[in-house]
């Protein structure tokens, strides 16, 4: 496990979206596991500025949302369909029959699922995971108490989630009021599948669900905290997320010394 505490959130999105552009260079049909919420906002940003600059080629690229909401239709504005339409997918040249999204539409939800991990195996395994996490530790739309070996399913949300959802709510006007309380999501199963796991947390509310996913045990109450069994996982913070971490001058050291065997050759 990695971890990267940044003075500013753009300095951590900078490096992790050219991390993502790096790799994109490297394997053009690139396998990206997405996420939705304000955390990736500024990745994908980046992502669609490098596409209209720098021609950065998205056709070969193949996505996996990790969640969506159970009941809206999928242009409704609240769905993440929408969400991913409007923040990458609208601005660069992805092919509209490489991205994909849990099921939400009936009937065989549970088959649909299945489908749905198949479908990631067919593509060869999801190459790079974009993660966010909730104040409760949610990774995806696995909430406490989700297994640790949960795969693709359709989950209740807590209370906290269904709040914090309700703050998107609150910028539309009252026709598209949306509180979907259930949603389709990957499991933590799946998303430690992925080969490499990317996760963003800015800002003192997320502080005690980075710290548990980092340093406290793991639990499936703090789901974040799977991924202290990933071996390819960094953490991408801010100096508020970042707030009640105790091991903080030893994480910077240890990327102060990878940062030195880079430059020497040695990694
Ligand atoms: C959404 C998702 C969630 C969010 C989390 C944080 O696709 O995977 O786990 O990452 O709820 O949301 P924000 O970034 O809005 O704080």
């Amino acid at each position: 496990m990695q971890v990267i505490v940044c003075d500013q959130p753009d300095e951590a999105t900078e490096l992790a979206a050219n991390e993502i552009l790096a790799a994109l260079e490297k394997k053009p049909d690139l396998v990206l596991g997405l996420a939705t919420g304000s955390t990736p906002i500024g990745i994908y940003s980046r992502l669609v500025r490098a596409h209209q600059e720098d021609k950065v080629d998205f056709s070969r690229v193949r996505t996996f949302n990790l969640d969506e909401f159970v009941g809206p239709p999928s242009d409704h504005p609240r769905s993440y369909r929408s969400f991913m339409r409007k923040h990458l997918f609208d601005g660069v040249n992805v092919n509209e029959g490489n991205i994909h999204f849990p099921p939400v539409e009936g009937p065989a939800l549970r088959d649909k699922c299945r489908d749905f991990e198949a479908t990631i195996r067919d593509a060869g395994g999801i190459d790079i995971q974009i993660l966010g996490i909730g104040r409760n530790g949610h990774i995806g739309f696995n909430e406490p108490t989700s297994s640790l070996a949960s795969r693709t399913r359709i989950k209740t949300l807590t209370e906290k989630t269904l709040l914090d959802n309700s703050r998107f709510d609150r910028e539309k006007d009252s026709t598209q009021k949306l509180a979907p309380t259930l949603a389709a999501t990957a499991g933590i199963g799946t998303i430690l599948d992925a080969r490499r796991i990317m996760l963003q947390a800015f800002g003192r509310a997320k502080a005690e669900a980075v710290r548990v996913s980092i340093e406290g045990p793991i639990s499936s109450f703090w789901p974040g905290s799977a991924l202290q069994l990933h071996d390819d996982v960094t953490f991408y913070l801010d100096l508020e997320s970042s707030a009640l971490l105790t091991m903080v001058d030893y994480y910077r050291q240890v990327r102060k010394n990878a940062q030195e065997l880079e430059e020497r050759g040695l990694m």
